[in-house]
């Protein structure tokens, strides 16, 4: 029936469409987010709530999450990472230098090191276990996130650093 000048025709018509439904889509898609002014009802419009606790538009290039960075973590890595660490806390139960030994620190409670007495309870005034999550918001930026803390570190920038280290604590203790 169709000879091929008119197959040609027709998939040339398709494919034009197609594009053209691609960046009227993409183009819509830019609207959107620079949308400063049109607040988020418009962003929220799209975005599928999969049940994440971040609000409005996905950020943009995050790189890996901390979950990712902690399922995949290298505990040689970690290792290296605690010498940061290492001038002010062991990972030997009991062992109490100028900071709280770490030994099972992940999970644990926060400020409930035995025998260690100079916490200053800026700590547990923001959290009250030491989730490998908070241990990571935490070790970013140790005032941030606990001000007043006596925990005189200014802490790690690297994400992996901080994911391979937490990695490390947990597997020292188990
Ligand atoms: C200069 C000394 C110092 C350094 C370096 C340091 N810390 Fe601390 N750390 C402390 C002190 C002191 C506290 C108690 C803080 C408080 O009570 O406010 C503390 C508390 C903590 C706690 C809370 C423990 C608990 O029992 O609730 C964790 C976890 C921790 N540090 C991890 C680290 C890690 C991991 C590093 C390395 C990246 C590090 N610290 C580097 C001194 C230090």
């Amino acid at each position: 029936m169709f000879d091929t000048m008119t197959l040609t025709k027709a998939t040339g018509a398709l494919c034009g469409s197609l594009l053209v439904f691609l960046l009227g889509g993409w183009a819509a898609e830019s609207i959107y987010s620079m949308g400063g002014g049109h607040g988020d009802e418009h962003v929220q419009g799209y975005v599928i709530d999969t049940g994440a606790d971040d609000a409005g538009a996905a950020p943009v290039d995050e790189g890996p999450t901390f979950a990712e960075l902690f399922a995949a973590a290298d505990l040689g890595n970690g290792e290296r990472a605690f010498r940061n660490c290492a001038a002010c806390h062991a990972v030997v139960k009991g062992e109490n230098k100028t900071g709280p030994y770490l030994y099972g620190v992940v999970g644990r409670a926060v400020g409930t090191a035995e025998g260690f007495t100079a916490y200053s309870g800026a700590l547990s005034a923001v959290v009250d276990v030491w989730t490998p999550e908070e241990l990571n918001a935490f070790l970013e930026n140790p005032r941030g996130y606990a001000p007043g803390t006596s925990m005189a570190y200014a802490g790690m920038r690297k994400a992996q650093d901080r994911a391979d280290l937490i990695a490390y604590l947990q597997s020292v203790a188990n």
